[in-house]
């Protein structure tokens, strides 16, 4: 079995035990990665490994700077995976920078792709974070005005090839949140 395989298997058992979203979010990123890199000069390998570890520690419960954590855990488990220090190094900076901290800017074309296809799975979950807002308590207002937050955020953190593949989404997402209006055909 490849090392990669094994890598998916230990990531999917740790998305099983945290409930069907996490599977469809990790293997979403996945898809997306390799769908960019495909469109761009990058290393594919790093891009790959970096999309299944992005959140390894949030499928672990620890949510707090998920982000600086998670490269150090990625780190870990590659060395005994035995993957080169380059690879390494590479996958880091993309767990590092995925997750919007003003900190910790991508900064390697793998990077950017990973963030944004972070940010382009939610864009297939509307319906996901809609109910993880009714769960939080929120009323109509606030669940619109949460998830207009979440969208816009999730799209500035898009690359421009990221944000064609997006658009019709995001502007439907709009449309539903009323921060769009449609001209109805039918009365012009
Ligand atoms: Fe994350
Ligand atoms: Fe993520």
């Amino acid at each position: 079995m490849a090392e990669i395989d094994n890598l998916k298997t230990m990531i999917l058992a740790l998305c099983e035990k945290n409930g069907w979203i996490w599977k469809s979010h990790i293997e979403s990123v996945v898809r997306y990665s390799l769908e960019l890199a495909d469109k761009l000069d990058s290393d594919k390998k790093v891009v790959e490994l970096a999309a299944w570890l992005h959140d390894i520690e949030k499928l672990e419960g620890k949510r707090e700077n998920h982000h600086i954590t998670g490269a150090k855990k990625a780190e870990k488990i590659l060395k005994t995976m035995n993957y080169p220090e380059e690879t390494i190094e590479k996958v880091k900076h993309c767990i590092l920078t995925h997750s919007s901290d003003k900190n910790y800017p991508p900064k390697t074309i793998e990077a950017k792709i990973v963030a944004s296809a972070d940010a382009l799975s939610h864009f297939d979950n509307f319906l996901a974070l809609a109910h993880s807002c009714a769960v939080r308590g929120e009323s109509i207002k606030e669940t619109k005005q949460s998830l207009s937050r979440k969208y816009e955020s999730c799209w500035d953190k898009l690359m421009p090839e990221a944000k064609i593949m997006a658009d019709t989404k995001y502007n439907a997402i709009k449309l539903i949140l009323g921060e769009k209006q449609v001209l109805d055909k039918r009365r012009l």
